[in-house]
């Protein structure tokens, strides 16, 4: 498989020249007729110049989770299809998204995870900013030993913070400016979940060091872990021992409106429990949905498990167009349940079942992306019933694209 980098110096190319706009018109129509999103949207690199705009920087995407950098000065730098982004905490603890760059003479900043003691030191000539982006030092800038010139205000030469909110330790950022506030864009997502959990519950998840986090690569476009995610269509195919216990009959199907997100929930979620052990649980989730799971993409680019005793934030970083890294980060309530050494096993039995799920959809993904450089294929069709979660993930696209 040939895998496509991204390529900064890709033209941006108007849409009526990367693809035939006729078969983007196919998406937004009633399933029953409707086609899926042309291969030029996984196949084209003009594509993903063009997508890279429409889609990840006028929208809230995410970029990270806080608990990548848990500690004041912790700093990683982060590449958003070509963007270079430094995640940082503050001493405040606060977390900023600076643009990546040195305003002297552009110098990428941080190239590597680190703790920052004070400040972020520019490695070239030693320009220095605080934690807020503020430029604090600008050493022999006026000669030798004269850190000062009459003619340069380091006030106007900070670093350039990118809009950036934090929702249950996701990080989202929306480098154009110009998306809806960041709480009337969450708002609906918090109000499906608001039976599940509270505002105040939220505060209470934690992050687990020990078996908490994984990685995994994937040859496809980021679009399809989203597609896949989205259904519960292939479960007896793809996932035939998780049908066993939570079986394409106990799931329903998840339509978000306005149209953010979507997805699909169970009705037969099991608690992990090993003789008397078991994780702790959400304290104002309601009695009669104990056993509801929930798993929904909220576009383009973060998916989200909801349990009654954990919730995973799985999230994609687009590479290349046929190459995306898969993040999962799982969370607990409480620490104990989330670090506790008495609970270790559990985790990690929690941690191995989500990895084997994810583990088989890579099949799943890759064989679309392979499938997609079929010169016949055309978009192909959606089951009216099961393919609704998918449909309507396409409709996003196509919309935010014209
Ligand atoms: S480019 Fe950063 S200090 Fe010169
Ligand atoms: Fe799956």
């Amino acid at each position: 498989m040939i895998i496509f980098f991204v390529d900064q110096n890709l033209k941006k190319l108007p849409l009526s020249e990367i693809l035939d706009i006729e078969k983007l018109n196919n998406v937004d129509k009633p399933i029953e007729s409707a086609k899926g999103l042309p291969n030029d949207c996984y196949t084209n690199a003009n594509y993903l110049a063009y997508e890279k705009e429409k889609i990840f920087f006028n929208k809230w995407t995410v970029v990270g989770v806080g608990s990548s950098i848990p500690k004041a000065g912790d700093a990683k730098p982060y590449n958003l299809l070509g963007i270079p982004l430094i995640l940082i905490r503050d001493k405040e603890m606060k977390i900023r998204v600076f643009h990546n760059v040195c305003s002297h003479r552009g110098f990428k900043l941080l190239d590597k995870a680190c703790n920052l003691k004070n400040v972020i030191r520019c490695p070239y000539h030693s320009w220095s900013y605080d934690f807020k982006g503020n430029l604090v030092a600008t050493p022999h800038i006026g000669g030798l030993n004269n850190h000062q010139h009459k003619k340069f205000d380091k006030t106007k030469s900070h670093l350039k913070e990118v809009r950036t909110k934090i929702w249950m330790d996701i990080i989202f950022v929306n480098i154009n400016s110009n998306e809806v506030d960041f709480e009337e864009y969450i708002k609906p997502l918090e109000r499906r979940w608001s039976s599940f959990i509270n505002k105040e519950d939220q505060k209470l998840i934690v992050h687990s060091n020990d078996y908490g986090y994984f990685s995994l690569d994937v040859k496809c476009n980021w679009k399809f872990a989203i597609e896949n995610y989205c259904e519960s269509y292939h479960l007896p195919t793809i996932h035939p021992e998780l049908n066993k216990v939570s079986s394409i009959n106990d799931h329903y199907h998840i339509q978000g409106l306005p149209n953010r997100f979507a997805g699909q929930g169970s009705k037969k979620y099991e608690q992990l429990i090993k003789g008397n052990k078991k994780f702790k649980s959400f304290p104002n989730w309601e009695k009669d949905k104990l056993k509801n799971s929930e798993y929904i993409a909220l576009f383009p680019n973060v998916m989200i498990g909801l349990h009654i005793d954990h919730l995973y934030v799985f999230w994609l970083e687009p590479l290349a167009m046929n190459k995306t890294k898969e993040h999962m980060q799982i969370y607990y309530v409480g620490n104990e349940s989330a670090n506790g050494e008495y609970l270790k096993e559990l985790r990690k039995e929690n941690s191995r079942f989500w990895k084997d799920v994810m583990l088989e959809d890579i099949s799943a993904v890759e064989g679309m992306q392979d499938g997609r450089n079929s010169p016949v294929y055309n978009g192909g069709n959606f089951s009216p019933i099961m393919d609704q979660p998918t449909h309507q993930f396409h409709k996003w696209v196509a919309s935010n694209l014209v």
